[in-house]
């Protein structure tokens, strides 16, 4: 069925186990105290981009209330969907974040877990963030978590190529990465869970590289003003050396 929204196929490549990519329900639980703590106005509106399955969506929304989750793709929209049964106020939309527009204005709109790399040109990126401005309410707040490039760089020494092992506490378990720098700061990563019958998954996605520096730059073109950048949600300033970064924008 023609949507008119275009997809680059991320349900289809982790339909079914992507919550098993982020099995540490302590990374999401930090992750929803950091962007809870930096609400400035629970109750006056709250919009993800690329909502996923709702990890982060579902339980944020027990403390800020209603969360509105935009997502390109129907299967991690229709894995969200299979979870309000079991609480949770989010409302799943399939939308483009390059495009996606709205009557309402959120307090806080946020992109998290590289959503925003996703997007494989600085042009998509920064439209995107634009969007997001464009959706914040006067004294809202874009929060937006993503790959740190200078750390993945560093995590290749040098090389294309590397492979890497992150093991799960049940046996035999685990996921294995293997990661592809390419032109135009494009990371292509294979990931392949092991499971416990025995059985494997595989999921590749392309990502863009960014540095603060470049978000930054976006959100100040699109009005934004840049207010601190962070390498974990209890607020640990940014370094080069974390895999993530996170970083906040206040509209004026
Ligand atoms: C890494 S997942 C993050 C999911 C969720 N935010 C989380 O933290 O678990 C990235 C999500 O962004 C979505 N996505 C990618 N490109 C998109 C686009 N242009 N517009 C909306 N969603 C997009 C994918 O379908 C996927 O669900």
């Amino acid at each position: 069925m023609e949507t008119g929204v275009e997809d680059i196929g991320y349900g289809r490549q982790f339909e079914g186990w992507y919550d098993r990519l982020i099995p540490d329900d302590r990374v999401t639980a930090e992750a929803v105290r950091g962007l809870r703590d930096r609400h400035p106005a629970p109750g006056a509106g709250t919009l993800e981009f690329g909502v996923g399955t709702g990890r982060i969506a579902l339980p944020l929304s027990r403390s800020v209330g209603p969360v509105t989750g935009v997502d390109s793709s129907p299967e991690m929209l229709a894995a969200l969907r299979a979870k309000l049964p079991d609480g949770g106020d989010v409302t799943p939309v399939h939308g483009d974040m390059r495009t996606y527009t709205s009557k309402s204005r959120y307090a806080l709109v946020y992109a998290v877990c590289a959503t925003l790399s996703c997007l494989t040109t600085p042009e998509d990126q920064r439209r995107a963030v634009r969007r997001a401005a464009d959706l914040l309410a006067p004294g809202g707040r874009l929060v937006l978590e993503t790959h740190n490039k200078p750390a993945i760089l560093a995590l290749h020494e040098g090389r294309a190529r590397t492979t890497y092992f992150v093991p799960y506490p049940e046996p035999g378990t685990g996921v294995q990465t293997h990661s592809t720098l390419l032109d135009g700061d494009l990371w292509q990563c294979s990931h392949i869970l092991y499971q416990s019958d025995g059985t494997t998954r595989v999921g590749t996605e392309l990502t863009r590289l960014t540095t603060p520096d470049d978000i930054d730059g976006y959100a100040r073109a699109a009005g934004l003003e840049p207010e601190s950048r962070m390498s974990r949600w209890d607020g640990t300033p940014y370094s080069e050396g974390a895999p993530l970064f996170m970083c906040s924008y206040v509209r004026a």
